[in-house]
Protein backbone atom coordinates (compact mmCIF):
# COMPACT_ATOMS: atom_id res chain seq x y z
CA UNK A 1 0.00 0.00 0.00
CA UNK A 2 1.44 3.46 -0.89
CA UNK A 3 -0.09 7.08 -0.33
CA UNK A 4 -1.18 8.40 -3.53
CA UNK A 5 -1.87 11.97 -2.16
CA UNK A 6 -2.41 14.07 0.77
CA UNK A 7 -4.56 17.19 1.86
CA UNK A 8 -5.44 18.77 5.20
CA UNK A 9 -7.24 21.60 6.27
CA UNK A 10 -7.57 24.63 9.12
CA UNK A 11 -9.94 26.55 11.07
CA UNK A 12 -9.55 30.17 10.12
CA UNK A 13 -8.96 31.17 13.79
CA UNK A 14 -5.72 31.35 14.79
CA UNK A 15 -5.44 31.78 18.93
CA UNK A 16 -2.40 32.97 20.64
CA UNK A 17 -1.13 31.77 23.98
CA UNK A 18 -1.35 35.36 24.89
CA UNK A 19 -5.11 35.30 23.38
CA UNK A 20 -5.90 31.93 26.26
CA UNK A 21 -4.04 34.47 28.87
CA UNK A 22 -6.31 36.62 28.64
CA UNK A 23 -9.26 34.53 30.47
CA UNK A 24 -7.24 31.88 31.65
CA UNK A 25 -4.54 31.28 34.64
CA UNK A 26 -1.76 30.71 32.38
CA UNK A 27 1.01 32.67 30.32
CA UNK A 28 2.77 32.76 26.95
CA UNK A 29 6.05 31.45 28.65
CA UNK A 30 4.74 28.81 30.46
CA UNK A 31 3.28 27.45 27.36
CA UNK A 32 5.73 27.75 24.90
CA UNK A 33 8.21 26.26 27.70
CA UNK A 34 6.03 23.18 28.51
CA UNK A 35 4.74 22.65 25.15
CA UNK A 36 6.30 24.38 22.14
CA UNK A 37 2.99 25.47 21.30
CA UNK A 38 2.71 29.16 20.08
CA UNK A 39 -0.74 29.44 18.39
CA UNK A 40 -3.48 26.86 17.47
CA UNK A 41 -6.73 27.22 15.23
CA UNK A 42 -10.20 26.78 16.78
CA UNK A 43 -13.51 26.38 14.70
CA UNK A 44 -15.80 29.52 15.20
CA UNK A 45 -16.99 30.16 11.95
CA UNK A 46 -16.53 27.02 10.16
CA UNK A 47 -17.78 22.72 11.25
CA UNK A 48 -15.70 20.36 11.10
CA UNK A 49 -17.34 18.50 8.40
CA UNK A 50 -16.01 21.64 6.30
CA UNK A 51 -12.55 20.61 7.36
CA UNK A 52 -13.02 17.27 6.84
CA UNK A 53 -14.43 17.92 3.21
CA UNK A 54 -11.90 20.21 1.91
CA UNK A 55 -8.82 18.01 3.25
CA UNK A 56 -10.50 15.19 1.65
CA UNK A 57 -11.49 16.42 -2.01
CA UNK A 58 -7.63 18.20 -1.80
CA UNK A 59 -6.48 14.97 -1.38
CA UNK A 60 -8.37 13.12 -3.87
CA UNK A 61 -7.12 16.45 -5.99
CA UNK A 62 -3.40 15.77 -5.59
CA UNK A 63 -4.11 11.39 -5.98
CA UNK A 64 -5.60 11.89 -9.59
CA UNK A 65 -8.93 9.99 -8.48
CA UNK A 66 -12.37 10.87 -7.82
CA UNK A 67 -14.28 10.28 -5.44
CA UNK A 68 -16.86 7.58 -7.00
CA UNK A 69 -13.12 5.91 -7.92
CA UNK A 70 -12.74 4.93 -4.24
CA UNK A 71 -13.75 1.73 -2.76
CA UNK A 72 -13.56 2.80 0.70
CA UNK A 73 -13.22 5.76 3.09
CA UNK A 74 -11.95 5.32 6.86
CA UNK A 75 -12.72 8.62 9.08
CA UNK A 76 -10.40 8.89 12.27
CA UNK A 77 -12.55 10.79 14.99
CA UNK A 78 -12.83 11.15 18.81
CA UNK A 79 -16.55 13.19 18.74
CA UNK A 80 -18.63 15.11 16.67
CA UNK A 81 -21.82 16.67 16.37
CA UNK A 82 -23.60 13.54 14.92
CA UNK A 83 -22.88 10.19 17.03
CA UNK A 84 -25.42 8.57 14.20
CA UNK A 85 -24.67 8.28 11.14
CA UNK A 86 -21.18 8.32 11.30
CA UNK A 87 -18.70 10.76 9.71
CA UNK A 88 -17.95 8.78 6.24
CA UNK A 89 -21.38 8.42 5.71
CA UNK A 90 -21.90 12.16 6.12
CA UNK A 91 -18.92 13.54 3.90
CA UNK A 92 -19.62 10.48 0.77
CA UNK A 93 -21.98 12.39 -0.86
CA UNK A 94 -19.85 16.02 -0.81
CA UNK A 95 -16.90 14.82 -1.56
CA UNK A 96 -18.81 12.46 -4.97
CA UNK A 97 -18.02 9.58 -3.48
CA UNK A 98 -20.03 5.95 -3.78
CA UNK A 99 -18.30 3.41 -1.78
CA UNK A 100 -18.91 2.07 2.07
CA UNK A 101 -16.57 3.40 4.45
CA UNK A 102 -16.44 2.90 8.31
CA UNK A 103 -15.30 5.63 11.71
CA UNK A 104 -12.83 4.59 13.81
CA UNK A 105 -12.31 6.01 17.43
CA UNK A 106 -8.91 5.00 18.49
CA UNK A 107 -7.61 8.69 19.94
CA UNK A 108 -4.74 9.99 18.80
CA UNK A 109 -3.50 7.07 17.58
CA UNK A 110 -6.59 6.94 14.97
CA UNK A 111 -4.62 7.63 11.25
CA UNK A 112 -1.71 4.10 12.18
CA UNK A 113 -4.78 2.26 13.22
CA UNK A 114 -6.67 3.53 9.69
CA UNK A 115 -3.27 2.62 7.85
CA UNK A 116 -3.67 -0.54 9.30
CA UNK A 117 -7.11 -1.35 8.35
CA UNK A 118 -6.59 0.28 4.98
CA UNK A 119 -3.37 -2.40 4.10
CA UNK A 120 -5.30 -5.25 5.88
CA UNK A 121 -8.39 -4.62 3.14
CA UNK A 122 -5.81 -3.93 0.41
CA UNK A 123 -3.74 -7.15 1.39
CA UNK A 124 -7.40 -9.30 1.33
CA UNK A 125 -8.10 -8.01 -1.98
CA UNK A 126 -10.81 -5.69 -0.98
CA UNK A 127 -10.49 -2.62 -1.98
CA UNK A 128 -7.73 -0.92 -4.59
CA UNK A 129 -8.22 2.92 -3.90
CA UNK A 130 -9.29 4.33 0.27
CA UNK A 131 -9.60 7.79 1.45
CA UNK A 132 -8.83 7.87 5.10
CA UNK A 133 -9.94 11.89 6.61
CA UNK A 134 -8.98 12.24 10.39
CA UNK A 135 -10.74 15.08 11.47
CA UNK A 136 -10.55 15.72 14.82
CA UNK A 137 -12.66 19.10 17.04
CA UNK A 138 -11.56 18.32 20.39
CA UNK A 139 -11.95 21.92 21.33
CA UNK A 140 -15.31 21.41 21.66
CA UNK A 141 -14.75 18.87 24.61
CA UNK A 142 -11.94 20.56 26.38
CA UNK A 143 -12.88 22.63 30.01
CA UNK A 144 -12.60 26.39 28.80
CA UNK A 145 -12.78 27.38 32.75
CA UNK A 146 -9.40 25.39 33.03
CA UNK A 147 -5.86 25.37 31.76
CA UNK A 148 -5.27 21.95 31.87
CA UNK A 149 -6.29 20.96 28.57
CA UNK A 150 -7.68 24.01 26.83
CA UNK A 151 -3.92 25.05 26.38
CA UNK A 152 -2.84 22.11 24.29
CA UNK A 153 -5.89 20.99 21.94
CA UNK A 154 -6.91 22.13 18.88
CA UNK A 155 -8.96 21.61 15.41
CA UNK A 156 -7.79 20.22 12.25
CA UNK A 157 -8.04 17.95 9.61
CA UNK A 158 -5.69 15.51 7.75
CA UNK A 159 -6.45 13.09 4.73
CA UNK A 160 -4.70 10.62 2.48
CA UNK A 161 -5.58 8.73 -0.55
CA UNK A 162 -3.99 4.83 -0.51
CA UNK A 163 -3.52 3.11 -3.37
CA UNK A 164 -2.80 -0.94 -3.60
CA UNK A 165 1.29 -1.33 -4.03
CA UNK A 166 4.51 -1.40 -2.00
CA UNK A 167 5.52 1.04 0.07
CA UNK A 168 3.71 0.33 3.84
CA UNK A 169 6.54 -1.89 5.30
CA UNK A 170 5.12 -2.43 9.29
CA UNK A 171 2.71 -1.51 11.64
CA UNK A 172 2.91 -1.87 15.59
CA UNK A 173 -0.14 -1.24 17.91
CA UNK A 174 -0.19 -1.21 21.78
CA UNK A 175 -2.95 -0.64 24.05
CA UNK A 176 -3.62 -1.00 28.11
CA UNK A 177 -6.69 -0.58 29.79
CA UNK A 178 -6.18 2.81 31.75
CA UNK A 179 -9.28 4.95 30.95
CA UNK A 180 -8.64 7.43 34.02
CA UNK A 181 -5.42 9.29 32.52
CA UNK A 182 -7.65 10.62 29.55
CA UNK A 183 -11.00 10.38 29.08
CA UNK A 184 -14.27 12.51 28.24
CA UNK A 185 -17.64 11.18 29.57
CA UNK A 186 -19.88 12.54 27.31
CA UNK A 187 -23.88 13.06 28.62
CA UNK A 188 -26.25 10.62 27.32
CA UNK A 189 -30.32 11.44 26.81
CA UNK A 190 -31.95 10.88 30.53
CA UNK A 191 -34.72 8.26 29.87
CA UNK A 192 -37.53 7.88 32.74
CA UNK A 193 -36.01 3.83 33.64
CA UNK A 194 -31.88 4.74 34.37
CA UNK A 195 -31.23 5.18 38.41
CA UNK A 196 -28.24 7.16 39.36
CA UNK A 197 -27.85 8.79 36.00
CA UNK A 198 -24.09 10.37 35.73
CA UNK A 199 -23.56 13.92 33.81
CA UNK A 200 -21.08 13.88 31.54
CA UNK A 201 -18.08 15.72 31.98
CA UNK A 202 -15.37 17.48 29.71
CA UNK A 203 -12.01 15.95 28.61
CA UNK A 204 -9.84 14.96 31.72
CA UNK A 205 -6.21 14.52 31.65
CA UNK A 206 -3.13 12.99 34.32
CA UNK A 207 -0.72 14.81 31.93
CA UNK A 208 2.13 14.13 33.93
CA UNK A 209 1.50 10.36 33.60
CA UNK A 210 0.19 10.49 29.90
CA UNK A 211 3.93 12.38 29.63
CA UNK A 212 5.68 9.40 30.78
CA UNK A 213 3.91 6.61 28.97
CA UNK A 214 3.78 8.27 25.70
CA UNK A 215 7.73 8.98 26.08
CA UNK A 216 8.26 5.41 26.66
CA UNK A 217 5.41 3.56 24.79
CA UNK A 218 6.53 5.63 21.63
CA UNK A 219 10.13 4.88 21.60
CA UNK A 220 9.38 0.76 22.28
CA UNK A 221 6.78 1.34 19.29
CA UNK A 222 9.06 2.83 16.67
CA UNK A 223 12.09 0.47 17.69
CA UNK A 224 9.43 -2.80 17.04
CA UNK A 225 8.30 -1.01 13.66
CA UNK A 226 11.68 -0.56 12.40
CA UNK A 227 12.99 -4.42 13.50
CA UNK A 228 9.75 -5.25 11.61
CA UNK A 229 10.55 -3.63 8.46
CA UNK A 230 14.25 -5.13 8.83
CA UNK A 231 15.90 -0.93 9.55
CA UNK A 232 17.94 0.83 12.07
CA UNK A 233 16.37 4.33 14.01
CA UNK A 234 19.37 6.33 11.10
CA UNK A 235 17.60 4.55 8.06
CA UNK A 236 14.56 6.81 9.03
CA UNK A 237 14.95 9.89 7.04
CA UNK A 238 11.52 11.43 8.95
CA UNK A 239 9.97 10.63 12.17
CA UNK A 240 6.70 12.12 11.78
CA UNK A 241 5.58 11.94 15.49
CA UNK A 242 2.04 12.91 16.63
CA UNK A 243 2.37 16.33 17.68
CA UNK A 244 1.23 16.17 21.35
CA UNK A 245 4.02 18.19 23.40
CA UNK A 246 7.07 19.32 22.09
CA UNK A 247 9.37 17.82 24.92
CA UNK A 248 7.12 14.32 24.72
CA UNK A 249 9.11 14.34 20.82
CA UNK A 250 12.45 15.57 22.17
CA UNK A 251 12.48 13.32 24.69
CA UNK A 252 11.67 10.33 22.51
CA UNK A 253 14.59 11.50 20.09
CA UNK A 254 16.99 11.60 22.30
CA UNK A 255 16.32 7.87 23.40
CA UNK A 256 16.44 6.82 20.11
CA UNK A 257 19.84 8.88 19.53
CA UNK A 258 18.54 10.85 16.23
CA UNK A 259 18.87 13.67 15.34
CA UNK A 260 16.86 17.08 15.54
CA UNK A 261 16.26 17.37 11.70
CA UNK A 262 14.68 14.40 11.48
CA UNK A 263 11.40 15.47 13.94
CA UNK A 264 9.75 17.58 12.23
CA UNK A 265 7.32 19.29 13.86
CA UNK A 266 3.98 22.07 13.71
CA UNK A 267 2.84 21.78 16.98
CA UNK A 268 4.11 25.97 17.47
CA UNK A 269 1.69 26.56 14.91
CA UNK A 270 -1.64 24.23 15.71
CA UNK A 271 -1.09 22.31 19.46
CA UNK A 272 -2.60 19.18 19.54
CA UNK A 273 -4.79 18.32 17.00
CA UNK A 274 -5.47 14.27 18.23
CA UNK A 275 -5.30 11.86 15.03
CA UNK A 276 -4.95 14.38 12.56
CA UNK A 277 -2.06 15.75 13.49
CA UNK A 278 0.34 13.47 11.79
CA UNK A 279 -1.25 13.40 8.16
CA UNK A 280 -1.66 17.70 8.86
CA UNK A 281 2.18 17.70 9.47
CA UNK A 282 2.62 15.23 6.59
CA UNK A 283 0.09 17.18 3.59
CA UNK A 284 2.94 20.87 4.92
CA UNK A 285 6.31 18.20 4.35
CA UNK A 286 5.41 17.01 1.19
CA UNK A 287 4.27 20.68 0.10
CA UNK A 288 7.20 22.26 1.14
CA UNK A 289 9.09 19.55 -1.00
CA UNK A 290 10.94 18.31 1.80
CA UNK A 291 9.81 14.39 1.17
CA UNK A 292 10.87 12.39 -1.76
CA UNK A 293 11.20 9.10 -3.30
CA UNK A 294 12.56 6.14 -1.32
CA UNK A 295 12.35 8.75 1.50
CA UNK A 296 11.80 6.28 5.08
CA UNK A 297 9.11 7.94 7.23
CA UNK A 298 8.16 6.32 10.46
CA UNK A 299 5.21 7.60 12.08
CA UNK A 300 4.50 7.27 16.14
CA UNK A 301 1.31 8.12 17.91
CA UNK A 302 -0.46 7.43 21.17
CA UNK A 303 -3.37 8.96 23.35
CA UNK A 304 -6.44 8.06 25.45
CA UNK A 305 -6.72 4.60 26.00
CA UNK A 306 -3.98 4.11 26.53
CA UNK A 307 -3.00 3.25 23.09
CA UNK A 308 -0.11 3.75 21.05
CA UNK A 309 0.80 3.07 17.65
CA UNK A 310 3.85 3.12 14.75
CA UNK A 311 4.27 2.48 11.33
CA UNK A 312 6.84 2.30 8.78
CA UNK A 313 6.75 3.36 5.10
CA UNK A 314 8.99 4.12 2.23
CA UNK A 315 7.92 7.14 0.13
CA UNK A 316 6.65 6.19 -3.67
CA UNK A 317 6.62 9.10 -5.41
O1 LIG B 1 -2.51 13.46 22.61
C1 LIG B 1 -2.06 12.97 23.83
C2 LIG B 1 -2.66 13.77 24.90
N1 LIG B 1 -1.98 14.38 25.94
C3 LIG B 1 -0.65 14.62 26.11
O2 LIG B 1 0.20 14.27 25.35
C4 LIG B 1 -0.29 15.35 27.35
C5 LIG B 1 1.04 14.93 27.93
N2 LIG B 1 1.41 15.79 29.04
C6 LIG B 1 1.84 17.05 28.86
O3 LIG B 1 1.95 17.54 27.75
C7 LIG B 1 2.26 17.83 30.09
O4 LIG B 1 2.17 17.00 31.23
C8 LIG B 1 1.38 19.12 30.32
C9 LIG B 1 1.70 20.17 29.27
C10 LIG B 1 -0.09 18.79 30.28
C11 LIG B 1 1.71 19.73 31.69
O5 LIG B 1 3.09 20.02 31.76
P1 LIG B 1 3.97 19.53 33.00
O6 LIG B 1 5.33 20.01 32.76
O7 LIG B 1 3.75 18.05 33.16
O8 LIG B 1 3.34 20.36 34.17
P2 LIG B 1 2.67 19.85 35.53
O9 LIG B 1 1.29 19.32 35.28
O10 LIG B 1 3.65 18.98 36.24
O11 LIG B 1 2.53 21.20 36.32
C12 LIG B 1 3.70 21.97 36.71
C13 LIG B 1 3.22 23.28 37.31
C14 LIG B 1 2.15 23.10 38.38
O12 LIG B 1 2.34 24.11 39.34
P3 LIG B 1 3.14 23.80 40.72
O13 LIG B 1 2.38 22.68 41.37
O14 LIG B 1 4.53 23.40 40.30
O15 LIG B 1 3.07 25.11 41.45
C15 LIG B 1 0.86 23.36 37.65
O16 LIG B 1 -0.17 23.80 38.50
O17 LIG B 1 2.61 24.10 36.30
C16 LIG B 1 1.26 24.45 36.68
N3 LIG B 1 0.46 24.48 35.48
C17 LIG B 1 0.31 25.57 34.71
N4 LIG B 1 0.77 26.82 34.82
C18 LIG B 1 0.44 27.70 33.87
C19 LIG B 1 -0.21 23.44 34.91
N5 LIG B 1 -0.80 23.85 33.77
C20 LIG B 1 -0.50 25.16 33.64
C21 LIG B 1 -0.82 26.12 32.66
N6 LIG B 1 -0.32 27.38 32.81
N7 LIG B 1 -1.57 25.83 31.58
Amino acid sequence: MKIIGTGSALPSLAVTNNDLASFLDTSDEWITERTGIKERRLLSTETLYDLAEEAALKALKASGLRGDQLDFIICSNVANRFITPGMNCILQEKIGAKCAGLDINVACAGFINALMLADSMMQAGRAQHILIICAEEPSKYCNWDERDTSILFADGAGAVVLAAGDGFKSVHLSMTSNKDVLYYERCMEKTPFEKNRKEGQPLVMRGREVFRMAVSQSTKDLKVALAEAGLKPSDVTYYLMHQANKRIIESVRTLLDEPEEKFPTNIEKYGNTSSASIPILLDEMLAAGKIHKGDILAMSAFGAGFVSAACVMQWMY
